[in-house]
């Protein structure tokens, strides 16, 4: 027979996304949810994809670098997810919860559509996503148990490296891959907007060893999801 706690597990796991009853399991059951469809479903973007250029002949002899420039970018919006879903568990006012999972809807759009041009390349996303995603939660936990302005600093930095990431990609991507250009170049004006509205909603400037290391982290992750 089901004992009271076993029964509420089940309850809340069958329907997750339901309506929050203030127990405080809730929160843990509703991040577990959001880890697998962030790893485990097919991402679905709300906005249109934004590659509307046709695929080419020379686009298509170009495909082994952007297969791995564009698993690099999926790896990377993995761990967006992760970010802002272990900020999101762990801040300390509603709106700033409310923030980071807004924030975390737009990125499964980037999410989406780096599937569908993985897809397109005939190319796999990152064996280590699910590793990814575990380390970046855990960053984003530690970052919003510093407090909420902190964690929006943590934030606006992120964004700001994730743009100048992404010039260096669109430097890189083959010229005549017209569509995972378009698709980089739509995520860098959204990165941007998550930036500058991190800092709007009162996000303070990280200390320049804590950018270092996040510097670091990143260059890890880039570098290994290339080939793996
Ligand atoms: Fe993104
Ligand atoms: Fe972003």
């Amino acid at each position: 027979m089901l004992g009271p706690f076993t029964g509420y597990c089940y309850i809340r796991a069958m329907n997750p996304s339901g309506p929050a009853t203030g127990h405080p399991l809730d929160s843990l059951i509703a991040a577990a949810d959001r880890a697998l469809r962030a790893l485990a479903a097919p991402a679905r973007a709300t906005r249109p994809y934004p590659a509307a250029a046709e695929e080419t002949p020379e686009g298509r002899a170009s495909r082994e670098e952007s297969a791995a420039l564009m698993r690099v970018n999926h790896a990377g919006e993995v761990a967006a997810q992760a970010l802002y879903h272990g900020q999101a568990l762990v801040a300390a006012s509603p709106a700033t919860r409310e923030f980071m999972l807004r924030a975390a809807r737009e990125e499964a759009d980037h999410l989406g559509w780096c599937e569908q041009r993985l897809r397109e390349l005939g190319a796999r996303p990152s064996l280590l996503n699910p590793f990814w995603y575990a380390g970046s939660f855990a960053i984003g936990a530690l970052a919003a148990a510093c407090g909420d302005r902190i964690s929006l600093g943590f934030v606006a930095e992120t964004e700001r490296q994730v743009e100048g990431h992404l010039d260096e990609h669109l430097q890189r991507l083959p010229a005549a891959d017209a569509r995972s250009r378009a698709v980089v170049a739509a995520m860098r004006a959204d990165e941007i907007g998550h930036g500058a509205a991190a800092r709007a909603a009162g996000a303070c400037e990280l200390a320049a060893p804590v950018r270092l290391l996040m510097r670091g982290t990143a260059r890890l992750m880039t570098g290994t999801a290339r080939w793996l």
